[in-house]
């Protein structure tokens, strides 16, 4: 098969039309592309597409995008529920259904009857395994992770994941796509659970949990102490080039004494599993480490 070039790529087929689909669409067609919306019902695609709309005049107010340029956007999204339509017009796929390995599996072999033989594939899974979802297809070279952050159509990061049979064309054409959509596109080596982003960010949380549930400190103290901190650092600079700037021999003294008396998952589970048998889930329960009754929060989301 002859590897597609990013000029090559016209047009994207995007399935599903939830939080992460809807933004993913927008972002192809801001940047030209033409995009077929697919998913099961044309409810769900009219959700999708009131989502994109209401992200549209988000972009609007912030002048990210112009009011000529509103019609042609949106009529570049063709709203579908027909793969074999879709599929087989597009130069990419990108997937964001729900979090089953069986179903994400079934749509994939679904595509690959209609795909074209040098059509990419990628999924916005949030933590299954490419080499499983990919295991199923006749060419699961061309199949790679495009993992997306929530809202996708404002942060940044796109992690891509090869699984273990995707070959080096499908990770170069996908980062060069993500990047040329204005998302920071980031490879990685290999797949591991929880890719590089919520490993750490969970790394983050296990001792976050920690220091509230020992009375240390109380969430909003903790979340300011990072803000204030580390929060503000780290946007500048990674935490690994701190670790340089800082003197390595600093923190191996540090990690001498620190590490073990940091949390381990055994001490943290209890506190989440209390607050979630408890119903208290955050905002969208309106309580969570949280007040967030009413409109609190409204301005943040
Ligand atoms: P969602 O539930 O908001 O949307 C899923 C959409 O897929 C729905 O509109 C549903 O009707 C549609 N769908 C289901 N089966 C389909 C099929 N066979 N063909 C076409 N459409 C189908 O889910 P969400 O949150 O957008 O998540 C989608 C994927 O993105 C999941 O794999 C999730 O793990 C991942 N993800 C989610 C993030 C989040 O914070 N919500 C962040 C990063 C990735």
């Amino acid at each position: 098969m002859d590897s597609l070039k990013l000029s090559d790529i016209k047009t994207i087929a995007n399935i599903g039309a939830g939080t992460m689909g809807h933004a993913t669409a927008l972002q192809f067609a801001m940047y030209g592309y033409h995009v077929y919306l697919l998913d099961t019902t044309q409810k769900a695609l009219n959700h999708g597409l009131d989502l994109i709309k209401h992200d549209l005049q988000t972009f609007l107010g912030a002048n990210i995008v112009q009011a000529d340029e509103e019609t042609d956007i949106l009529a570049r999204i063709i709203p579908t529920t027909d793969y074999q339509k879709a599929i087989s017009k597009a130069d990419f796929v990108i997937e964001s259904i729900v979090e089953d390995l069986t179903v994400k599996q079934l749509v994939w072999q679904k595509v690959e009857q209609f795909a074209s033989d040098e059509t990419v594939f990628a999924t916005n899974t949030s933590g299954l395994s490419p080499t499983a979802i990919q295991s199923k297809l006749h060419h699961p070279e061309r199949l790679v992770v495009a993992h997306f952050w929530n809202p996708a159509q404002l942060m940044p990061l796109v992690e891509v994941v090869p699984g273990n049979l995707t070959n080096e064309a499908t990770i170069t054409l996908t980062t060069a796509l993500m990047n040329h959509v204005g998302k920071h596109a980031i490879a990685l080596k290999r797949e591991s659970l929880g890719f590089v982003g919520n490993r750490i960010q969970l790394a983050v949380l296990r001792e976050a949990f920690k220091i509230v549930k020992d009375g240390i400190a109380d969430p909003a103290a903790v979340d300011d102490i990072i803000k204030y901190s580390l929060g503000r650092r780290w946007s500048l600079v990674g935490p690994i080039a701190s670790a340089d700037l800082g003197g390595l021999d600093v923190f191996k003294n540090i990690s001498s004494y620190l590490y073990a008396d940091l949390a381990s998952e055994q001490e943290t589970d209890p506190l989440l599993e209390k607050m979630v048998d408890e119903g208290r889930l955050g905002l969208k329960s309106g309580e969570g480490f949280f007040d967030w009754q009413g409109d609190k929060g409204k301005e943040i989301v």
